[in-house]
C-alpha cells in the first residue's frame, strides 16, 4: 500500500538534523513530502523554509500532532525517544518511525537501515509489515560502508576494529571543546613556538603541564583532555558488575556495538537462525573533527589476492573509495581532511599481515555525520516514500 507523504520531522536543528536537512535538500527530498517541523523547545515559532503548508512549529511532545504524519524522522536523541516513541504507539500510531538514535536499533521489531549493504533485509522487513528504521552507530555504518563487500560474499571468519574517532561522535559541544583545548596549548607556547631557536622538550614540558592544569570546565564534555592526547573508551562500561574473564567483562558500549550491530545489519545471527561473524575490537577517541576511521584485520576463509579483495570493495557500491596501498596515496586520500563533508568511504592500506595469506589488513575512513548519521535515514524516507 503507498505510504503517505506527511512527515514529521524532530531534532532537525541539532548537528545531526541540519547535515540531515541539507543532505534532503540537496536530493531533493522535500520536493516528494509534506513536512511537519516539530520542536521540543519552540512550539508556535517559525517553520525553517523547506515548510510548504504547515509553516508553524509544532509542539515535539504533542502525541495528537505527531499521531497525524505518515512517517516520523527523528535525529533529536535517545531521550526524546524513549520519551515519545511507546506513547505514540500506545496511542496507536501505526506510522513509519525513521530515527537516529541507539534506543530501538537492538529491538527486534526495528531494522538498522543502511540500505547500500542490506537492502534486502529492508525489504523483507518492509513486506513484513516493519515500521521501525533505525540508523546504526556511526562507526558500525562507516565500516559497513567500506568493507560490507567482504561480509556479503561470506569471505569474513572474523574481524578485529580498531576505531579512531572523531570528536562529533560525542555532540556538537565536545568538538568546541576540543577546538578549544588545541587553540588553549598552542597559546600556552606562542612565544617559544615563534622562537626557531626555543627548546623543544620545553614546549613539550609547557604544553603537558597544560593539559594536566586543564580545569573541569575546560575538559567538561570529554572529562579529560583530548586536545594533544586520546582517549581509549567511548561510552559506558558494560562490564560493570561482572567477573573479569566473563563474556562482556571490560567491554565499552561502543566496542559491543560493533559486533552486535554489523551481525544485526547484515541479517545474521541468533534473531537470524545462522552464525554470528565475531567483529571486535578496540574503540579510541581522537582529536579529528568528524571522520571516524578505523584500522581492521580480517581473517578470510580462504586466500584472496589484494587486488581480488580491492576489486570487490571497489564495486560494492558507489561511495567506496579504494586508495592504493602508496604512501603518497595514504597521505593525500586516506585521511579525514580528505573524506570530511563527502559521502565518499575510503579505504585503504588493504595488504596481507605478518600472520599469513588469509590476514588482511586495511584502513577505512567516512564523516560519521553523512553516511554515520544522516543519509541512511533520508534513504530510508525515499525506500519508503517509492513504496
Ligand atoms: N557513539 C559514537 C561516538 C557516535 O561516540 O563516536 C555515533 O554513533
Amino acid at each position: 500500500m503507498k505510504i503517505g507523504n506527511l512527515v514529521g520531522l524532530v531534532g532537525w536543528r541539532g548537528m545531526v538534523g541540519s547535515v540531515l536537512m541539507d543532505r534532503m535538500q540537496s536530493e531533493g527530498d522535500f520536493d516528494h513530502i509534506e513536512p511537519v517541523f516539530f520542536s521540543t523547545s519552540n512550539a508556535g515559532g517559525q517553520a525553517p523554509t523547506q515548510a510548504k503548508n504547515e509553516t508553524t512549529l509544532k509542539d515535539a511532545f504533542d502525541i495528537a500532532a505527531l499521531r497525524k504524519c505518515d512517517i516520523i524522522i527523528s535525529a533529536q536523541g535517545g531521550d526524546y525517544t524513549t520519551e515519545v516513541y511507546p506513547k505514540l504507539r500506545a496511542a496507536g500510531w501505526t506510522g513509519h518511525w525513521i530515527d537516529a538514535a541507539s534506543t530501538l536499533r537492538m529491538k527486534d521489531d526495528a531494522i538498522i537501515v543502511l540500505d547500500p549493504v542490506n537492502l534486502p533485509v529492508i525489504q523483507k522487513a518492509l513486506a513484513q509489515g516493519g515500521k521501525n528504521w533505525i540508523g546504526g552507530n556511526c562507526t558500525v555504518s562507516c565500516m559497513l560502508m567500506g568493507v560490507g563487500a567482504l561480509h556479503k560474499a561470506g569471505l569474513v571468519e572474523w574481524m578485529t576494529s580498531m576505531t579512531y574517532q572523531a570528536a562529533s561522535g560525542g555532540g556538537a559541544q565536545h568538538m568546541r571543546e576540543l577546538l578549544t583545548q588545541f587553540g588553549t596549548l598552542s597559546a600556552e607556547v606562542k612565544s617559544l613556538l615563534d622562537d626557531p631557536k626555543s627548546a623543544i622538550l620545553e614546549i613539550d614540558r609547557l604544553v603537558l603541564a597544560k593539559q594536566q592544569a586543564l580545569s573541569p570546565a575546560e575538559t567538561a564534555n570529554f572529562g579529560v583532555p583530548l586536545g594533544g592526547s586520546l582517549i581509549p573508551w567511548i561510552d559506558k562500561d558494560l562490564g560493570v558488575g561482572k567477573q573479569s574473564d566473563e563474556p562482556g567483562w571490560g567491554t565499552s558500549r561502543e566496542e559491543w556495538k560493533g559486533g552486535a550491530e554489523t551481525n544485526k545489519i547484515l541479517g545474521q545471527g541468533l534473531a537470524f537462525g545462522t552464525a554470528e561473524t565475531p567483529v571486535d575490537g578496540l574503540c579510541v577517541r581522537v582529536g579529528a573533527m568528524r571522520c571516524h576511521s578505523q584500522a581492521l584485520t580480517f581473517k578470510l576463509r580462504k586466500n584472496v589476492p589484494s587486488a581480488d579483495v580491492e576489486a570487490l570493495l571497489a564495486a560494492d557500491n558507489p561511495w567506496v573509495k579504494v586508495i592504493p596501498n602508496t604512501r603518497e596515496a595514504s597521505l593525500q586520500g586516506l585521511t579525514p581532511v580528505a573524506v570530511t563533508g563527502t559521502l565518499d568511504i575510503a579505504v585503504g592500506r588493504i595488504r596481507k599481515l605478518a600472520m599469513g595469506p588469509e590476514y588482511v589488513g586495511a584502513f577505512t575512513i567516512g564523516d560519521q555525520l553523512l553516511w554515520g548519521a544522516a543519509e541512511p535515514l533520508r534513504r530510508m524516507l525515499r525506500i519508503l516514500l517509492a513504496q
